[in-house]
């Protein structure tokens, strides 16, 4: 199977999915920011880049547009974002509807949209985590994959919650995708995950 990933960042998870072997062709890398740290990454890992800069497109249709063009290059079976920081139009998740997959750092349905751990923090929730799930047209309402939760501690602060998750993202997260590239997963006519690995 091959993948694309997008990042807007870092890209640690796509990191920690390439050291984990999970099983795919890491087709290429993809950023919407030409200063992702991610991309050198890639690129030093023999890994093809490509930076699809949101600021070079009128508005978000057209943007989407090059964005599918340039991953459609690749022919990938998986689209993954991993920290890749814009939201998508519905004719963008259409396109891949069932192979578009996203990692979000709570556990789903709470928290979704921005700043997750200080929200959780503010609520004194006692645990939060980390999901993967289906990208839909409802933003991070997809079905799920996997998730890991993780206490919140009393002396906690937004970095070291978000440290705490980011461990456990770096281990779900090439899970689900090895799942989905020796084909577990699949959704059923109620559009929830059925995963033959578990059964
Ligand atoms: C992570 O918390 C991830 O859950 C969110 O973006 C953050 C950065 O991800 N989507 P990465 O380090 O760029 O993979």
């Amino acid at each position: 199977k091959k993948i694309v990933i997008l990042i807007s960042g870092r890209g640690s998870n796509m990191q920690a999915l390439l050291a984990a072997k999970p099983g795919c062709t890491i087709a290429a890398v993809i950023s919407n920011r030409a200063d992702a740290g991610g991309l050198a990454f890639a690129q030093s890992h023999g890994i093809a880049t490509a930076v699809v800069a949101h600021r070079d497109h009128p508005d978000r249709e057209s943007f989407d547009a090059e964005l599918a063009r340039v991953i459609d290059g690749f022919a990938p079976d998986f689209v993954i974002l991993a920290g890749f920081m814009r939201i998508l139009t519905a004719g963008f998740v259409n396109h891949y509807q069932g192979r578009l997959i996203n990692i979000h750092p709570s556990l789903l349905p709470a928290y979704t949209g921005l700043h997750t751990h200080a929200r959780a923090l503010a609520d004194g929730v006692k645990i939060h985590g980390c999901t993967v799930h289906f990208v839909t047209a409802d933003l991070d309402h997809g079905p799920i994959i996997i998730q890991a939760a993780v206490p919140v501690l009393e002396n906690d602060t937004e970095d070291t919650l978000a440290a705490r998750i980011l461990n456990e993202e770096h281990r779900i997260f090439p899970q689900a995708i090895r799942w989905l590239c020796t084909d577990q997963i699949e959704l059923n006519s109620a559009g929830r995950v059925i995963n033959r690995a578990n059964t």
